[in-house]
């Protein structure tokens, strides 16, 4: 069955069209996509930059049969399908950076936000809306320069052009087969294929708590709740639900 796409030529977020449809009932596999975002958002209260014909700037709802409790482990899944949409795209690897970021050559190059209905209310049908950031056709002078040397686009890597909408395609379908294998065979075969590619293994990183409290150690890597084990210098080990990740040189 052929998933519904709805074309915006500008809207502040994709992610709010798309949560504002689900709440309405639109199905699994629908997507939002926009040409330009006057306040697209990324984790953290950040912001996604979204210059007009750039990047792809999309969101698809899902609705997969998995238990509440399982929820954040969307995030992930998703992550595992689009790093796979962009290498078969692209012909090259990307790597995955706990929880949400897609890497290349140790640069950003896309970001998802996952949004959720309120998971506590049995009555309702339960969504999430993915929200799917790729730089893609960005030259290096159309990144703010806050952002110019952390960043990379799909063009800076294979130095070509990518056409959104032919993207889009291969992004859903991946991330839809994913989440079947979510609901089907669980997480631990995703957590598998999610580690091969993962960027922070063995790195020192620091982690700011969403208490603003700063714990550097060393990635172990995710467990199979999503969780991020950071062992600090003293041997502890620390399970990271959310917050702010970023490596450091030494401790
Ligand atoms: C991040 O890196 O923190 C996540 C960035 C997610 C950005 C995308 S762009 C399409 C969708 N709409 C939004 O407002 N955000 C997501």
């Amino acid at each position: 069955m052929k998933s519904e796409t709805i074309f915006l030529p500008e809207t502040d977020s994709t992610n709010s069209v798309a949560y504002a449809l689900a709440e309405k009932g639109a199905g699994s596999g629908t997507a939002v996509v926009a040409r330009k975002q006057s306040a697209g958002r990324g984790r953290l209260g950040k912001q996604w930059q979204s210059p007009a014909g750039k990047g792809l700037y999309c969101s698809i709802i899902a609705r997969p049969r998995i238990e509440i409790i399982d929820y954040p482990l969307i995030t992930m899944t998703a992550g595992l399908g689009i790093a796979l949409a962009l290498e078969y795209v692209c012909g090259i690897e990307f790597q995955l950076k706990w929880p949400n970021d897609i890497y290349r050559r140790g640069l950003k190059c896309g970001g998802i936000l996952v949004e959720t209905s309120p998971l506590q209310n049995h009555q309702k049908e339960k969504f999430a809306v993915i929200g799917i950031g790729i730089n893609v056709n960005n030259r290096r002078e159309d990144f703010p320069s806050k952002i110019v040397d952390k960043a990379t686009s799909l063009y800076l890597e294979c130095g070509k052009d990518f056409e959104l909408n032919a993207l889009l395609e291969t992004i859903r379908r991946q991330l839809m087969v994913r989440l079947q294998q979510l609901e089907e065979s669980g997480f631990s075969l995703i957590l598998d294929q999610w580690c091969c590619k993962d960027l922070l293994i063995g790195k020192q990183l620091k982690w700011v708590t969403q208490k603003r409290k700063v714990i550097k150690g060393k990635s172990l890597g995710p467990d199979e709740r999503g969780r991020l084990h950071v062992q600090d210098k003293n041997g502890q080990v620390h399970e990271v639900l959310s917050g702010d990740i970023s490596l450091v040189k030494d401790l």
